[in-house]
């Protein structure tokens, strides 16, 4: 379970940091640096398997990777930490802490003997090198992040048909939903999360998965309507069914990194899916396969179901103008605000500016 992330460099991150408690909400404005985090965590999960962060990064070239500043020295490199809790074995809770991070430097043959030093941020990639720390090679870091999932579920891919081989944890885009639940078949997992994806959908019976001529297959029954093949479910159905199937795989427990959490759920059922959500929450160690969540939204639902709940899972994340005062550097960075009642202006969002937001919002 993630517990805290520092950021120093990485997007729009600049001495970032950030208390993760196994529930989290991150609200804010377009740009401020949602999918950023997300992508910081992607970056050290890369680097930690050995595939390759800054090569494999979803968004942007290598050097684009690195904070951008509007003024001064470019920043050569970057540093992401993650202080995380596990259990190795049953009972037995540790803390672990990544320190991953890149340079930037110019590509200049050793032989020539010149310095290498940073470089702007417009210099053509070629030119470039990317050194990146040696990660701490081992079991359990490579189990930890192998527990973080990303999800940007794709309702065309949970429609397809699969193979039986496909019955790991459920996929980023959940193709593979189908298998997943053939694995889940006949347990308590599968009647739990029926039982949720009924307080979010309406008239759900039941989930019947299959077997279809060596395929898996599955059926959502709808009281008044019967099976329903996966083929004809609605994208919102497919996308709360998808979430919902990664939080209670019993085989994977982990971090679920969850994007737009309101994406085609009804705003009157939202609450409901949060509420559900947060029920399924466990931390490591205990009776349960632990299970954290990290979401993203731009729901007013979220701010006011989490301001209501539980005010310390709602994180505000906002950019600010910052001037470094020694470089000269100015740049736009990533801010968290936690709701406070009072504190430093500026370092957090009182009572008052939630409301402000709900009443603009409704
Ligand atoms: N290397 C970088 N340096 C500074 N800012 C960056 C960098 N890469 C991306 N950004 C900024 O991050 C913003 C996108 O943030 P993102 O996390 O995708 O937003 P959201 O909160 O909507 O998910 C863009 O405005 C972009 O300018
Ligand atoms: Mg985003």
């Amino acid at each position: 379970m993630i517990t805290r992330i520092e950021i120093d460099g990485f997007k729009s991150f600049l001495n970032f940091v950030l208390d993760v408690p196994p529930f989290l909400a991150l609200v804010g404005p377009n740009a401020s640096g949602k999918s950023n985090l997300f992508d910081a965590l992607g970056f050290v999960a890369d680097e930690i398997t050995g595939s390759g962060g800054l090569l494999s990064a979803g968004r942007g070239l290598p050097a684009e990777q690195f904070h951008r500043v509007a003024r001064g020295a470019p920043v050569p490199g970057f540093a992401v930490s993650v202080e995380a809790l596990v259990a190795p074995e049953p009972g037995a809770v540790l803390p672990i802490r990544f320190d991953v991070g890149a340079e930037m430097v110019l590509r200049i043959p050793r032989s020539s003997g010149a310095v290498v030093s940073h470089v702007a941020h417009h210099l053509p990639e070629e030119l470039l090198e990317f050194i990146v720390e040696d990660p701490e090679p081992g079991v359990t870091p490579r189990r930890t992040v192998q527990s973080w999932h990303r999800y940007a579920l794709s309702p065309q891919a949970m429609r397809c048909r699969c193979s039986p081989a496909e019955r790991g944890p459920l996929a980023a885009d959940g193709r593979n939903l189908a298998a997943v639940l053939g694995r889940m078949a006949g347990s308590a997992a599968l009647a739990d999360l029926v039982a949720d994806l009924a307080g979010v959908v309406p008239d759900v019976v039941a989930l019947a998965p299959r077997l279809d001529r060596e395929e898996c297959a599955f059926d959502l029954v709808v009281d008044g309507q019967g099976s329903v093949p996966s083929a004809l479910l609605s994208d919102g159905t497919l996308r709360v069914l998808g979430l919902l199937t990664a939080l209670h795989d019993p085989d994977h427990p982990g971090t679920l990194l969850v994007e737009e959490i309101e994406n085609g759920v009804h705003p009157r059922r939202l609450g409901e899916l949060l509420r559900r959500i947060r029920h399924r929450i466990a931390e490591p160690g205990g009776d349960r396969p632990f299970r954290q969540v990290i979401l993203t939204s731009h729901s007013p639902v979220v701010v006011a179901e989490g301001y209501r709940t539980d005010p310390d899972a709602l994180i505000f994340l906002d950019t600010a103008v910052r001037v470094d005062p020694d470089g000269d550097r100015v740049s736009r960075v990533t801010v968290a605000k936690p709701i406070q009642p009072d504190g430093e202006p500026g370092t957090f969002v009182s009572p008052r500016q939630v409301r402000r937001y709900l009443e603009a919002a409704a």
